[in-house]
């Protein structure tokens, strides 16, 4: 069998304990364990500019997999990676057209920065090759790939959602944009919503290519057994003497203004208000580690969430009672998996969300004598699967409240219920049937 090329805006430090947050990293992890692997992208590092900027390639194999990265200057980050795919795109693609900052130049760069990849790319391919190229950074890149001559099978993977056309034509270059997806032999999305309107977009355009659904999951039993071995770390020890037996609830999201953060805040501070009987006696861990920091939305969200945990804990907190612990700095896996079996309920409430991992490894976390309860947002990619959770509207904070009071309060036999409905799907959808249908895809669509 070829080896498979996969590339990714970002590409985790094949060494580093602390991950960074994010599905993409985290699903692909867990998919690239066997078979010969080249995994190819953006190192994280930014390089001051220099007349003729043409970086090297840096390598590195761990077990089956070759990373190969290169930096960007600083002018490259800022135009592709913050601006045209963070500043533009991400927002479009969440429905939220209102926050896209569109500046042509910053076209230029995202186009420019595609060729460099497919430019760097180029040399390292070998015959027999598969490549599957991932998420919205990188749009344009098999095209510029075919351009170069490169013939072998690719496909292309969106891990966030795709908006109505009605909706996506904000974009000037919307167009183009689709029309470029037809050097693609395998496009995949993450859910039926998600396809229908980019396969809408396809016939509005008039471009001959078809996307279809592969949802992405977890490794499942090896996030079950992190979250029961790391029962004994020192540091879960130290979370749940400081809980001291009260019901505890989790979140853990980037900070992004897709995961529908001000409004949980809002949720969890109206709980308090209408059920006082939690006051005092609930802890609420909401791990959200600081993401694209530099994209003024996020730093304008940063301010408000900080803001609205102070006003929490200032109004409703005590001298011995903290209402919100609140971190935004990331936590390594291990102990997040322990952390959310310790949860008697998570919170995962996106305005918008291609899939949302977290979902799927609190569930996988759980104590089956004894599972917590999954509040979950109708806009989540995985909620058409997770219908067992307790479902919630997210902009509706009164429903958030409701919904953390019945968690808290809810018989044994239908918190075993929900989850004994829930598990099957998390277990039956994972990271390697993700990687193993798409693969197969590619690999016929080829002969076809
Ligand atoms: P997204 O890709 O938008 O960040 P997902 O929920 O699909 O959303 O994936 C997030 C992944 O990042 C999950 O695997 C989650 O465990 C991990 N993650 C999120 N927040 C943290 C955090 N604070 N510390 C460590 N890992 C995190
Ligand atoms: O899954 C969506 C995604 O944008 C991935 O492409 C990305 O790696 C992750 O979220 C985290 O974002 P970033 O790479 O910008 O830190």
């Amino acid at each position: 069998m070829g080896r498979l090329v996969v590339v990714s805006n970002r590409v985790p430090a094949p060494r580093d304990r602390l991950q960074p947050a994010g599905g993409l990293a985290v699903a692909l992890r867990a998919a690239l364990k066997e078979g010969s692997c080249l995994w190819f992208g953006w190192s994280g590092q930014q390089v001051s500019e220099k007349e003729g900027h043409d970086p090297e390639v840096s390598l590195d194999k761990v077990e089956n997999v070759t990373y190969a990265t290169i930096d960007l200057t600083h002018a490259e980050y800022d135009g592709f990676y913050q601006k045209y795919s963070n500043g533009i795109l991400w927002p479009l693609c969440h429905y939220r057209a209102g926050l896209m900052d569109y500046d042509r130049k910053d076209r230029v760069i995202y186009q420019n920065v595609n060729e460099l990849f497919a430019r760097k790319l180029l040399p390292l391919l070998q015959p027999g090759d598969q490549i599957w190229i991932h998420d919205y950074h990188l749009f344009p890149l098999g095209q510029a790939l075919r351009d170069l001559g490169v013939t072998a099978p690719i496909g292309f993977f969106l891990h966030i959602p795709f908006p109505p056309w009605s909706l996506m034509r904000a974009l000037p270059e919307a167009d183009a944009l689709l029309r470029a997806m037809q050097a693609y032999d395998v496009i995949g999305l993450q859910t039926e919503d998600d396809a229908r309107n980019m396969n809408d977009g396809f016939s509005i355009v008039g471009v001959k290519a078809r996307a279809e659904v592969f949802p992405i999951g977890i490794d499942p039993d090896s996030f079950a057994k992190q979250a029961e071995e790391g029962l004994s770390n020192p540091d879960v020890q130290r979370l749940k003497e400081s809980l001291r037996g009260k019901p505890f609830i989790i979140g853990v999201d980037r900070l992004d203004y897709s995961k529908g953060l001000p409004e949980r805040l809002k949720g969890y501070e109206i709980f308090l208000e209408r059920y006082p009987e939690h006051r005092g006696k609930v802890v609420y861990l909401q791990v959200t580690p600081v993401s694209r920091g530099n994209v003024p939305e996020y730093r304008a969200l940063r301010r408000e969430l900080d803001e609205a945990a102070g006003r929490i804990n200032g109004t409703y907190g005590d001298f011995d009672w903290t209402p919100i612990r609140y971190l935004t700095h990331p936590v390594p896996r291990a102990l997040l998996a322990s952390f959310y079996r310790l949860a008697d309920a998570a919170l995962v409430t996106p305005l918008r969300d291609g899939m949302n991992l977290v979902a799927k490894e609190y569930v996988a976390a759980q104590d089956k004598a004894n599972p917590g309860v999954l509040i979950l947002s109708h806009f989540a990619g995985a909620a058409p699967d997770m219908e067992a959770a307790l479902m919630v509207n997210p902009h509706d904070a009164d429903d958030i409240a409701d919904a953390l009071h019945k968690a808290l309060t809810m018989p044994d036999g239908e918190r075993r219920a929900r989850w004994d409905h829930l598990e099957p799907d998390v277990w039956r959808v994972t990271a390697l049937t993700w990687a193993r249908d798409f693969i197969q895809a590619l690999g016929k669509a080829r002969l076809a």
